[in-house]
């Protein structure tokens, strides 16, 4: 005889890696039922759920057929989500990163478009915005140069504009809308004006990500575009030099002065290891300065990536590092920030999730 209470205690008690809490606690076991000879456990974990899915389901696996080993075990996990039908904009997409530096030239967007590939690796639908208006890059990092939006004529007249689509993500710029030498005239809030299609009538349908490569700087620009788009969290992106430090700092008050959370700092260009002498470490930008400055400023530091030719030869030749064969140690790299942004997200969305949960009496 099965007994559903001893599985429902044994699985009770598998903790949630990014919350610390146990399913029980996290009120995430909907349902457990038995046919035949087939367990079939439902539960509900906090959305993105990409970079936990498989070690939830190993857990339960393990838990029951440790109990019942000649059992078969069916998991089914769906996500818990709050609502974001009252958004102005982009409700459909459920987390939505920036990815900000102080300066330009330190990698940022080379950082974004890895990310966003990455992201794509665990499963998630996701799309990029190329946020500079006059220097935009994702359009050549995904091999999209030159090409205009879809745009679609319905029956009924009106029309309807689509992000470009690459390797499965989902790409927008302004480069985009304005002609390459537009972009220079146009200016003020008619670019503003510009910009804001992107994310309002832009068609970018249901997404789990959407990262959003902010331009350059800590200006009025960037705190309008911080302020408008409904942000989950922000990423700063630096090299370990002193100077660029410095701009981190403004990067990071600047989130703060608009309650965007900090999903934390990543270390662009960190060292260099020559591929003809992988025992060798170059430190060529200094060493540590990303680390520092976010103990000092109390921000999660989520990583260093190194200076590479491949990446660079990758950025230029329209195809993400993380997606190429030979790039294991690049990819390493990159799924292993998304897993502690992923962490910090889901501690958010859990947090945001709680509070309408004590206030509804349904
Ligand atoms: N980790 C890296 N290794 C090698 N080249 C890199 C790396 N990160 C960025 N680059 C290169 O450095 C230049 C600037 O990067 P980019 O991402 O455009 O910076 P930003 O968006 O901050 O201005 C680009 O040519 C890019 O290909
Ligand atoms: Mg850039």
């Amino acid at each position: 005889m099965i007994d559903k209470i001893e599985i429902l205690n044994k699985i009770s008690k598998i903790e949630d890696p990014d919350l610390g809490k146990n399913l029980a606690d996290l009120n995430s076991i909907k349902e457990v039922t038995i046919e035949n000879n087939t367990i079939k456990v439902y539960i509900e974990l906090v959305q993105p759920i990409f970079t936990i899915y498989e070690e939830i389901t190993r857990k339960i696996n393990d838990a029951i057929t440790s109990l019942y080993p000649t059992i078969e075990v069916e998991v089914n996990i769906a996500e818990r989500m709050y609502d974001l039908s009252k958004r102005k904009v982009l409700k459909q997409v459920k987390n939505i990163i920036a990815v900000a530096s102080g300066k330009g030239g330190v990698g940022k967007s080379s950082i974004a478009a890895n990310l966003t590939a990455a992201l794509s690796l665990t499963g998630a639908k996701v799309g990029i915005l190329d946020g500079d208006v006059y220097g935009p890059s994702q359009p050549t990092m995904f091999g999209l140069d030159e090409q205009p939006f879809q745009v679609v004529e319905m029956p009924d007249g009106t029309t309807m504009a689509y992000p470009l689509e690459k390797y499965g993500i989902k790409v927008a710029s302004m480069g985009m809308i304005l002609q390459k030498n537009e972009a220079a005239i146009v200016r003020g809030p008619l670019l503003a004006g510009y910009f804001s299609m992107l994310f309002e009538q832009l068609e970018w349908g249901e997404l789990d990500y959407l990262v959003f490569d902010l331009p350059p700087g800590t200006g009025d620009v960037q705190l309008t575009l911080t302020q408008k788009i409904p942000l989950t969290g922000a990423i700063v992106v630096t090299t370990p030099q002193e100077i660029a430090v410095a701009d981190v700092r403004r990067s990071i008050a600047m989130f703060r002065k608009v309650n965007v959370e900090i999903l934390g700092v990543v270390e662009n260009m960190s060292y260099f290891i020559p591929p003809d002498l992988p025992d060798k470490k170059y430190y060529i930008f200094g060493e540590g300065g990303g680390k520092r400055v976010s103990e000092e400023l109390g921000v999660d530091f989520l990583g260093e990536v190194p200076f590479e030719i491949l990446t660079r030869e990758s950025n230029d030749s329209g195809i993400p590092v993380v997606f190429r064969e030979e790039a294991e140690n690049q990819r390493k790299i990159f799924l292993d920030l998304v897993r502690k942004i992923n962490k910090k997200i889901r501690q958010r969305n859990y947090k945001i999730l709680q509070i309408p949960a004590m206030k509804i009496s349904l």
